[in-house]
């Protein structure tokens, strides 16, 4: 059945346009003022704004599996709550075991993904140690359309050494892929954790103490000289910091190419939520930590300045009874992360677009184009243009309310963003050419596929 969207305001690169588009077997077949409806049926998208479907290439679902700390969201209520907020398609991290192949690992999170997925989706790999034989593999997960790696310079069971991280950078540059980075320095995380337990300080006010912004920008830097000697462009994920920030700036300035991602929670919640009562702010516990408001503005800044290539979640969900609470005694136990995947639309267009730091094409580049191009996907996604996916989000900007954990589609007790108010929401969802949401209630369930990328589109 094709579909006939009359009368929206079309998103493009080059501008909004107040003008039609139709889809028909999958794909935008055309786009235009005034077109025909001919036997299409007719969506009325008058004073809505048509945005190509969001890209969250950051989140982590079903992670910890089968273990107490194992995330609240799995694939299908995940990518449920995603399609709901407006993201089409995510990009997950695949793990492997230490010592175990990274076929293995892609396997495991099909096993996990295919036939649950309510949005499109791709993967990440992690690479958690390094060996010679990783880089004939790298073949093949290129053949399988992962283009994309991540590895961690925190997290004691995660992290690589240095030379590790720059033979992984050298190995998949040489295969037109691109390595993100999880940047915290992860001997003074470590340090930083054990000085706050020594001292008797074990409630969730100690997080962020243990991992300050210094640890954040010796690694960013540390990282940056990494690519720089391997001679690749990077990703660095979850940026948080104006000293990181900083580090990224000397690096361009060098003439590095390097692309950065922030999330929202890093832009609109800061430190004072480790100083709530009680252990509430294990709520906030994620890592790297919220920070100091100067930090949020110079975050907003450099978004507005374009020095931020991506708005990713870190969706990692854990439910505050049962999950948080592992640490009630001490901090460290406190899973890290937060839910976000089903709210990063809506908060970008209310507090970015909205409120006048960005526009709405700055928005479409930030969460959906540059996404694609980054990891792969374009133009086949990340773009109204003829021949691309029908991955659409109509969106109300007329639409008021606030975010609230009764009523978001998250598995999980708690939202970060509790009470924040909206302005505009995700009112209609197509997902390859079907509607998938509608008035904000997901329609189309489990009907999500595996998006098999190329090399990284490098702009920078
Ligand atoms: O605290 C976080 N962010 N948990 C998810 C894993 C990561 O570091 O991205
Ligand atoms: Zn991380
Ligand atoms: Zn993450
Ligand atoms: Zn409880």
């Amino acid at each position: 059945m094709s579909i006939l969207i009359q009368n929206g305001i079309l998103v493009l690169p080059t501008g909004p346009i107040q003008a039609d588009l139709r889809v028909a077997g999958g794909r935008i077949a055309e786009l235009g003022p005034g077109l025909a409806p001919g036997a299409s049926r007719v969506i009325d998208a008058q004073e809505r704004l048509v945005f190509p479907g969001f890209i969250d290439t950051h989140t982590h679902f079903e992670m910890n599996k089968g273990f107490p700390n194992e995330t609240a969201d799995d694939w299908y209520t995940g990518t449920r709550a995603a399609l709901a907020g407006g993201t089409t398609t995510v990009l997950d991290f695949a793990e492997p075991e230490r010592g175990a192949t990274l076929a293995s690992a892609l396997e495991t999170w099909h096993g996990r993904a295919d036939g649950a997925a309510c949005c499109n989706y791709g993967f990440h790999m992690t690479v958690k140690d390094w060996s010679p034989s990783i880089r004939s593999e790298l073949r093949e997960m290129t053949a399988a359309g992962v283009t994309s790696y991540k590895v961690y310079l925190a997290y004691d069971n995660l992290r690589l050494s240095d030379a590790a991280a720059y033979e992984v950078v050298k190995a998949v540059g040489a295969e037109g892929g691109v390595v993100g980075c999880h940047c915290e320095n992860g001997d003074l995380v470590t340090e930083g954790i054990r000085a706050q337990q020594a001292a008797g300080n074990l409630s969730p006010a100690a997080h962020p103490l243990s991992r300050p912004p210094a640890v954040e920008a010796e690694a960013v830097g540390r990282w940056l000289t990494i690519a720089e000697l391997a001679g690749c462009p990077v990703n660095i994920v979850h940026l948080s910091t104006l000293r990181g920030l900083e580090a990224v700036r000397a690096a361009r300035t060098r003439g590095q190419r390097l692309y950065v991602e922030t999330c929202p929670q890093y832009l609109l919640l800061d430190e004072r939520s480790y100083r709530l009562p009680g252990f509430e702010s294990a709520k906030f516990v994620l890592s790297p930590p919220l920070r100091a408001q100067e930090n949020c503005a110079a975050l907003w800044d450099a978004l507005e300045a374009g020095e931020i290539d991506t708005i990713g979640t870190d969706h990692c969900s854990f439910r505050f009874h049962g999950a948080k609470e592992l640490g009630r005694e001490d901090f460290s136990k406190i899973p890290n992360g937060i839910p976000g995947v089903e709210h990063r639309p809506s908060l970008m267009y209310t507090y970015g677009v909205a409120a006048g730091r960005i526009t709405a094409v700055d928005m479409a580049r930030l969460l959906a184009e540059n996404p694609a191009r980054l990891f792969g996907m374009y133009p086949q996604k990340g773009v109204l243009a003829v021949g691309s996916d029908a991955d659409l989000v109509i969106f109300d900007p007329n639409d008021t309310g606030r975010i609230t954990a009764e009523t978001q589609y998250q598995n999980v007790d708690y939202t970060p963003y509790e009470g924040m108010a909206l302005r505009g929401r995700v009112d209609t969802v197509l997902l390859g050419g079907e509607v998938a949401v509608e008035g904000g209630r997901v329609l189309l369930e489990r009907r999500g596929r595996y998006v098999s990328r190329g090399p990284s589109g490098f702009w920078r």
